[in-house]
């Protein structure tokens, strides 16, 4: 049975046909039609939250897999919305969480409990000086919230810079500072906020003479248009150091430590958002140390609970103690929870053991020699890109115009999802490829086989040699 549903971040707006649906599905079940026992009984009580899914009704997971109510088995290449890094119901995550939901699930925020404290002292410890104090929330959105909160309070200032096409939550705040879907018809945006271009070394219109892309004069340009619009007041610029939802797009080189001098000659924090790059997935521990440059707050979300809600914001014992004699405040009812830490420990414990970095960058470099591949023999595939176990693939209907093929795109989509592998359509034309990074060498490939089918037996994939020969 198909469940299907607005989820805009997968940009599949289109029902999957009954002609199309995975093997093993035999019906289809629209909003107020379910019965009584099947496990889409209720479907219809659920609300609408602005976005699209399409895919079978998921039962359970296991390592690189999720699996469907009709039993089909799902290579997860989201790593559950690059939630759950070390795989979907890791064991050793699974008995933390049996352990301590038996001992302490919660406390008052006013309270603390051993497992906050060693994550604290954890996380600190892998975090280079000066980023020094951990306060643990729940999602991405909070984390963001929380730092934008820190860097208004420590700098007296509001003003707020983001990325072209950055995705930070659904918060006031976190949304905006995110220049991507739902800025409009949702009421005022916050005041104060001002965007950089988008670092897009595809699209770009800021060239050197030979082509390449010119990101510095990219950049400057940027801060001179932000100069003449701000207040005088920024307080803070939040980025990704790898774009996750906007598409792939890694900062270039040199890049971070521009915008960590642009900041600090005006007196901005720099906050980096790692909820889709921390605890490994770019092959270093954490995104911002491919560029050697301290954030001065860091927030990290997804991966830290394998897919349970805990997020952390970070920062310095400086940063920390001016903003709580200004009055800093922000907690939630789950503020520094025991059972979401404890998960958090057991995770970082294992993504700094288990080599889990050196099989990051030898599963990217496969992941990525089979995608180029495939763009050797694809004529769809503008572009391949990305970091680590980070990947995206650009479908656009020329090389040359770089146009999108958002039709051929969604129909990619689906089959990849009929012939078992998930990996999400952002925009209508970029694949975001986030496999879990305790993948093994068969799961890579696996995948990258299934992707080859695919692009070989879908129409207008422009195949510019015979498959198999090239
Ligand atoms: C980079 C980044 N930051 C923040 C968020 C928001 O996280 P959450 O959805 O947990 O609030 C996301 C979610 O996709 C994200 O990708």
């Amino acid at each position: 049975m198909i469940l299907k549903r607005h989820y805009q971040e997968i940009g599949a707006d289109q029902p999957i046909s009954s002609s199309e649906l995975p093997s093993g599905s035999s019906s289809r079940v629209q909003d107020g039609e379910e019965g009584g026992n099947s496990p889409v009984d209720g479907l219809s009580c659920l609300a609408n939250y602005g976005a699209e899914i399409e895919s079978p009704i998921i039962t359970h997971g296991g390592g690189a897999y999720i699996y469907s109510e009709s039993g089909q088995r799902i290579l997860d290449w989201t790593s559950g919305q690059m939630s759950c890094l070390l795989g979907h119901s890791h064991p050793e995550v699974v008995e933390v969480i049996k352990a301590h939901a038996e001992s302490l699930i919660h406390t008052s925020s006013c309270m603390v409990s051993p497992p906050v404290i060693r994550l604290a002292k954890r996380l600190t410890s892998v975090l280079p000086p000066g980023l020094d104090r951990a306060l643990f929330l729940n999602t991405g959105s909070e984390s963001n919230e929380a730092a934008i909160r820190l860097a208004k309070t420590y700098t007296g200032k509001f003003e707020v810079v983001g990325l072209g096409q950055s995705w930070h939550g659904m918060t006031s705040g976190a949304q905006g500072a995110q220049y991507q879907a739902g800025r409009r018809g949702q009421g005022p945006p916050f005041p104060g906020q001002h965007m950089l271009p988008q670092p897009n070394a595809y699209h770009s219109i800021f060239r050197h003479k030979d082509g390449t892309y010119d990101w510095e004069k990219e950049l400057n340009y940027g801060w001179n248009l932000i100069d003449q619009a701000s207040c005088g007041a920024i307080a803070a610029c939040l980025v990704e150091c790898v774009q996750g939802d906007g598409g792939i797009h890694v900062l270039p080189r040199g890049y971070l430590k521009a915008l960590k001098r642009h900041c600090e000659s005006r007196g901005i924090l720099l906050i980096v958002d790692e909820a889709q790059t921390g605890l490994g997935r770019t092959g270093e521990l954490f995104g911002f140390e491919h560029e050697n440059v301290v954030p001065d707050i860091l927030t990290l979300s997804k991966p830290l609970g394998n897919g349970l809600p805990i997020s952390a914001m970070v920062t310095s014992a400086e940063i920390d103690k001016v903003a709580k004699e200004k009055g800093f405040l922000f907690f939630t009812t789950h503020t520094n929870d025991p059972l979401v830490a404890a998960v958090g420990e057991k995770v970082l414990e294992i993504a700094t053991r288990d080599g889990l970095l050196q099989n990051v960058m030898a599963r990217g470099q496969q992941l990525f020699a089979g995608l180029r591949r495939l763009k050797e023999r694809y004529g769809c595939i503008g572009d391949v890109r990305g970091l680590g176990l980070m990947a995206g693939i650009e479908i656009v209907s020329d090389r040359d115009t770089k146009e999108p093929a958002k039709d051929l795109a969604k129909a990619l989509s689906k089959t990849m999802l009929q012939r078992g592998l998930w990996c999400q359509l952002q925009s209508q034309r970029v694949f975001r490829i986030g496999p879990t990074l305790t993948s093994t060498e068969q799961e890579i490939q696996d995948g990258l086989d299934i992707l080859e089918e695919v692009f070989s037996t879908t129409a207008h994939t422009q195949p510019l040699c015979n498959p198999g020969t090239g």
